[in-house]
C-alpha cells in the first residue's frame, strides 16, 4: 500500500495572488496596489482590531472550543438558536469540517467547473468522485446539476456569488433547483460574498432555506476585512451543526477570530462603508471598462472579472500590469485562461488600475 493515497499525490498546490512583498522584493516596486484577493481595501472593522489589541494579555489561554459568545450573537443577529451555528477558521475551516464529517466511501458531489477553487481543493482531497458541471454564460448549470445527482450524491456545492465569476443563482432559480434535490442530499450555500450581493431584489435570503439539508456558510473575510485572522460562521438544522461541532478542530476558531468576529458584528458603520465603497468603485470599473471596450461580467461581489481574446494576451496583461505596480489575479489555475479578475479597491487604487490599463491598451 502506497504511503500516499494516489488522490492526494495528484493535487496541486494552491497558488495564492501575488503578496505585497513578494512583489515590492521580485521587482524594486514600492508603491504597489494589490487588487488579487478580494480583500477589504478599508483594511479590517477598526472595532474589531481595537477588541483583538484588548484581548492580547490573554492570549496564553486556548480559545473558547464551544465558540460560546460569538455563536450567541450571529444566533441573536440572524433570529436564529445558538444551536444553529456553527463557527471555523474561515468558511473554508467550516468546509473542510463538513468534508470530514458526511462523507464515506463511494459518497459522491457535485459542482461547478472552475467555480471556487478553495472547495476544489477540499473535494479532490476527499477522494471522493466529485461531477464538476461546466458553467453556462459563466453562471452555475443548475439544470445540468440537477441531471447529475445519483444514488451516491451527498454534497451539492454552490458558491452564491461565486467567486471568480461575480455570478449569482436566483430565487427562482434556487427554489427550482431544489425541489430536485432528494432531502438526503446537502447542499452548501457559500455565500462569502452576501453583503455584496443582498441587496439584489433577486438575490435569494438563505436564512429563508432553514431546510433540514441545506448549509450557509458565511465570512468574515471580505465585509469585514478579517481574512487574516480566519473567521467564519455556517447555519444549520441542529442535527448536522452537532455533528460538525463533534468533527471540527476542538480549538477552531482562535481566540483572535472569535473576539474579532463579535466585535465586528456590532460595526455596522465599518460594514455600511465597506458596502458604499464596493458599489462606488464597481460602478467606476464597470464604466471604465466599457469606455475601453474591455469585456466583462456583471459582478455581485468585490471584483470583477474581465475576459480578454487569448490566454496569452490575459498573461501578458497580468504581468505588464504587475511590472506597472498592479497585482491583478490571472485566472489560467481557476481554469479560465482567457480572464483576468480584478478585486475593488480604493478610489485612488481603482483609477490606477484603470490609468495602467489605458496605458498598456
Ligand atoms: C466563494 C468563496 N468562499 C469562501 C471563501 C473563503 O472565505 P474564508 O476566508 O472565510 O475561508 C472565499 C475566499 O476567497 C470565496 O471566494
Amino acid at each position: 500500500m502506497p504511503l500516499v493515497p494516489s488522490y492526494i499525490k495528484k493535487l496541486e498546490n494552491y497558488t495564492p495572488g501575488k503578496p505585497i512583498d513578494e512583489v515590492q522584493r521580485e521587482l524594486g516596486i514600492t508603491e504597489i496596489t494589490k487588487l488579487a484577493s478580494n480583500e477589504n481595501p478599508l483594511g479590517a472593522s477598526p472595532l474589531a482590531i481595537r477588541a483583538m489589541i484588548d484581548s492580547m494579555k490573554n492570549i496564553h489561554r486556548y480559545p473558547d472550543s464551544s465558540g460560546y459568545e460569538l455563536r450567541k450573537e450571529l444566533a441573536n443577529k440572524f433570529n436564529i438558536k445558538q444551536n444553529n451555528v456553527v463557527l471555523g477558521a474561515g468558511s473554508e475551516g467550516i468546509m473542510s469540517t463538513i468534508m470530514r464529517t458526511f462523507l464515506l466511501n463511494d459518497d459522491e458531489l457535485i459542482s461547478a467547473k472552475n467555480s471556487f477553487i478553495g472547495f476544489r481543493v477540499l473535494a479532490n482531497a476527499s477522494g471522493r468522485k466529485v461531477m464538476w458541471v461546466p458553467m453556462k454564460k459563466y453562471r452555475y448549470d443548475l439544470e445540468k446539476m440537477v441531471e447529475q445527482i445519483t444514488e451516491y450524491t451527498k454534497i451539492i456545492y454552490i458558491a452564491n456569488p461565486d467567486n471568480p465569476m461575480g455570478t449569482y443563482v436566483t430565487e427562482k432559480e434556487f427554489d427550482e433547483f431544489y425541489s430536485y434535490v432528494p432531502d438526503r442530499v446537502l447542499i452548501i450555500l457559500d455565500e462569502a460574498y452576501f453583503e455584496f450581493a443582498h441587496d439584489k431584489l433577486d438575490y435569494p435570503d438563505s436564512m429563508t432555506y432553514r431546510y433540514d439539508n441545506v448549509i450557509t456558510l458565511r465570512s468574515f473575510s471580505k465585509a469585514y476585512g478579517l481574512g487574516g485572522v480566519r473567521i467564519g460562521y455556517g447555519f444549520a438544522h441542529s442535527d448536522l451543526i452537532s455533528n460538525l461541532l463533534k468533527v471540527k478542530v476542538p480549538f477552531e476558531p482562535s481566540t483572535l477570530g472569535q473576539i474579532a468576529g463579535l466585535a465586528a458584528i456590532s460595526d455596522t458603520d465599518f460594514l455600511k462603508k465597506t458596502i458604499k465603497l464596493n458599489k462606488n468603485g464597481m460602478n467606476f470599473l464597470s464604466n471604465q471598462l466599457d469606455t475601453l471596450g474591455v469585456k466583462h461580467i456583471k459582478s455581485a461581489a468585490n471584483f470583477i472579472t474581465t475576459v480578454w481574446d487569448s490566454e496569452s494576451m490575459a498573461k501578458e496583461l497580468t504581468i505588464t500590469l504587475l511590472n506597472m505596480g498592479v497585482i491583478v489575479r490571472h485566472l489560467d489555475t481557476f481554469g479560465w485562461p482567457n480572464c483576468i479578475r480584478i478585486s475593488i479597491g480604493l478610489e485612488k487604487e481603482n483609477e490606477q488600475f484603470i490609468s495602467s490599463l489605458g496605458e498598456i491598451l
